[in-house]
């Protein structure tokens, strides 16, 4: 091999570690901001009942039971975990208002999934997670928001992200009321199936989510039918 081919190889090896490096460092870049808006919804009291970490981890056992491709998983994770943090632009007196909501003060809590896709969109590599947020409160017969999306036309995470949040939602207790027990959070998800939810995203969850809850009662040392 001439000198200067030889060059050329150690200069382009060079340039592939330079690249991968820079790849590595923008990866570590975007999990800590992913990190730090996590605990943004935290400190605003944003998330819901359980740790959003297992919102995740239910997202990401659905989404691998529905064969969403692994090297999807990451943008699954962040929408399951950020989807609400749009929440940071409604008045806290409206998102922690107690009594009903006047028209208004629901159109712009129903702002919410935009003002998460404006936010996630401006992360890097994001684009996917971002979609899905915008598109969280879609639901299945159209009747969802922002976009009115019916059926497959909403993105599978989405329709997965809309699932476990509102059975975290209904199961999470709050100052102002006690969270349902599992089994009528269940009862709820199958009765609103085609219509609000995915029948096949809630048939896939419900297992997870009893085997989430007869662990927990496991380590606890009590029996499931305690909590009914
Ligand atoms: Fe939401």
């Amino acid at each position: 091999m001439s000198a200067s081919l030889s060059t050329v190889f150690a200069d382009s090896g060079l340039l592939l570690f330079r690249v991968k490096e820079l790849e590595e460092q923008q990866s570590v870049f975007r999990n800590s901001l992913v990190c730090a808006f996590n605990q943004l919804l935290d400190l605003k009291d944003i998330s819901t009942g359980v740790h959003s970490t297992r919102l995740a981890e239910w997202a990401i056992r659905v989404a691998r039971k529905l064969n969403i491709p692994e090297e999807d998983m990451y943008q699954v994770e962040v929408a399951a975990l950020l989807h609400d943090v749009g929440k940071v632009g409604v008045p806290d007196a409206i998102l922690k208002k107690q009594g009903p909501l006047t028209s208004e003060e629901r159109a712009l809590i129903n702002r919410h999934p935009e003002y998460s896709w404006s936010i996630l969109r401006l992360f890097p590599d994001l684009e996917g997670a971002s979609l899905y947020a915008l598109h969280h409160h879609e639901n299945i017969d159209g009747t969802g928001y922002p976009a009115g999306l019916k059926g497959n036309d909403i993105p599978l995470v989405s329709r997965i992200v809309s699932v476990i949040d509102a059975y975290d939602a209904m199961i999470s207790n709050r100052c102002y009321r006690k969270g349902l027990p599992h089994t009528e959070a269940v009862h709820r998800l199958l009765e609103s199936s085609g219509s609000q939810f995915d029948i096949e995203v809630v048939h896939t969850f419900i297992p997870i989510a009893e085997q989430e809850r007869a662990d927990v009662f496991a380590a606890a040392g009590t029996s499931t039918s305690a909590a009914l």
